[in-house]
């Protein structure tokens, strides 16, 4: 099986990754398994997809194999796109989840609800060779409620509404997966991968 580099030791991401990969031959291995260390790359990019090219440039440089990174986070109309590339820092650095959610709630609390839109983005870069980058983004519409709700999931889900009048935190794994933003580009790297593969 092929090895693909995935640059992050998130165990979430290479599990979501590995189900996309497995089926066309590629494996996903994580800078400890592959016995490197990609240290901390600062992330001084403008949007999503720079900073996930500067990730996957600097996976590539050090170990030669094709190399994968993601970056993603949330975006608010009402906030002028904020918290945006900030979305991991956006309550300072040892903030939890909580309080950087409970920031954005804080923030719009005078926001009506027509004026809540927001979007998820995941940017994804894939550096194959010298020659062959393929870039992917997907996006998840929604809107920002007024309290949190739902157990599951991570970071700012349980502010998130769906079409379907429930938080990302309160879906299954499975059904975000079907509507997220990196089940959105995940699918989209696929097909771009699927395509590659064919014409070698
Ligand atoms: P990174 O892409 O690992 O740098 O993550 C960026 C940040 O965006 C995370 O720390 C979360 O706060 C937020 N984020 C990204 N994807 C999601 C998601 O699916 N649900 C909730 N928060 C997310």
């Amino acid at each position: 099986m092929r090895k693909f580099l995935i640059a992050s030791n998130n165990p979430h991401k290479v599990e979501e990754l590995n189900r996309i990969l497995n089926p066309l031959g590629i494996g996903a291995v994580t800078p400890k398994e592959y016995g490197v260390d990609l240290g901390n790359v600062e992330e001084t990019g403008k949007t999503f997809r720079e900073n996930a090219e500067i990730k996957a440039r600097s996976a590539f440089k050090l170990t030669g194999i094709p190399s994968i990174a993601d970056d993603s986070g949330l975006m608010v109309d009402a906030l002028d796109g904020r918290p945006g590339v900030y979305s991991a820092r956006y309550a300072g650095e040892n903030a939890s989840d909580k309080d950087r959610y409970s920031k954005i709630l804080s923030e719009m609390k005078d926001v009506p609800q027509d004026k809540r839109t927001a979007r998820f983005v995941s940017s994804i870069c894939c550096i194959i060779d010298e020659n062959t980058i393929i870039r992917v983004e997907g996006y998840a519409e929604g809107k920002i409620g007024y309290k949190p709700k739902g157990n599951d999931g991570f970071g700012y889900d349980p502010i998130f509404i769906t079409d379907s009048g429930k938080t990302f935190a309160e879906l299954s794994p499975k059904e975000k997966d079907n509507i997220s933003h990196r089940g959105n580009a995940l699918r989209m790297l696929r097909k771009e991968l699927l395509s590659y593969l064919k014409e070698k």
